[in-house]
C-alpha cells in the first residue's frame, strides 16, 4: 500500500496485479465486457486489502475430529454502498467477497454545467454498528464522494465506520474530499495527474459509467 505525503488518509493499492489490470482498463480499445470483468477483478483484490483490519471473534464449531473455537468476522456488519451508476461495477466484486453484506444505493449525477452532484436516490440499511464501504470508480472533483459521505453522516454514521473505495482519483478531488472529511479513509488504485477542463481525470480511462455499461 502506497501513500502520498499530501494526503494522509489516502491509500493507494499498488499491487502489481491491480496495476496490470488497471492499465488494460485504461486502453480505449478494451471492450465493455473486458472492462467490466477487470473492474470486478480489481475490486476483489482491493476488497481483500481493505477488509484486512475487520475484527475477528471466534465461534465454536465441530470439525469431524474435534470441537474448536474457530475465527469468524466479528462486530460490525458490512454494508456496500455503490454511488450510482458506475459504483455498481465495483459493488458486484465486493459482494462476491462478502456475500452476506447489505447493499445500499446512493444516486447522484454530475450537473454538466456546474459539476455539482445532484441527488436522486438514497436507500440504505440501518446504520447501527455497521461498516459502510462506499464505492465509486472515479473520484474526479470529489463532489459526489463528499456528498455520499455527507448522506451517511446525516444518518449518524461516524468517520471510522466509513471506507471509500475508488479506482482512479485526481489530486484535486482527493484534496476536496480530505478537507470535507479528514477522518474518512479513502482507497484507490491510482492517483492520476490532474483534471481537464471538463472535469475528466487525466490520463484516466474516460467515462467509467459509459465504459461499464456500453453507453455513450
Ligand atoms: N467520471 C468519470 O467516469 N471519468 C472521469 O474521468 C471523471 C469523472
Amino acid at each position: 500500500m502506497k501513500q502520498d505525503p499530501r494526503f494522509p488518509n489516502l491509500f493507494i493499492t499498488d499491487h502489481p496485479l491491480i496495476q496490470h489490470k488497471l492499465s488494460h482498463m485504461r486502453s480505449k480499445d478494451t471492450s465493455t465486457r473486458t472492462f467490466r470483468d477487470l473492474l470486478k477483478e480489481i475490486t476483489l483484490l482491493m476488497g481483500y486489502e481493505i477488509t484486512r483490519d475487520l475484527p475477528l471473534t471466534t465461534r465454536t464449531i465441530e470439525t469431524p475430529l474435534m470441537t474448536i473455537d474457530a475465527p469468524v468476522i466479528a462486530g460490525r456488519k458490512l454494508a456496500i454502498v455503490p454511488i450510482l451508476r458506475a459504483g455498481i461495477g465495483m459493488s458486484d466484486g465486493l459482494l462476491d467477497l462478502v456475500p452476506s453484506a447489505r447493499v445500499g444505493h446512493i444516486g447522484v449525477f454530475r450537473d454538466p454545467e456546474t459539476h455539482q452532484p445532484v441527488e436522486y436516490l438514497v436507500r440504505l440499511p440501518d446504520t447501527i454498528e455497521r461498516t459502510f464501504i462506499l464505492c465509486d470508480p472515479m473520484v474526479a472533483t470529489g463532489n459526489s464522494a463528499v456528498h455520499a459521505v455527507d448522506v451517511l453522516k446525516k444518518r449518524g454514521v461516524t468517520d471510522d465506520q466509513i471506507i471509500f473505495l475508488a479506482l482512479v482519483a485526481a489530486p484535486e478531488g482527493i484534496e476536496v474530499f480530505q478537507k470535507a472529511h479528514p477522518g474518512v479513509k479513502i482507497y484507490c488504485a491510482s492517483l492520476d495527474s490532474h483534471l481537464n477542463d471538463h472535469a475528466y481525470i487525466v490520463p484516466g480511462l474516460g467515462d467509467a459509467g459509459d465504459r461499464i455499461f456500453g453507453t455513450k
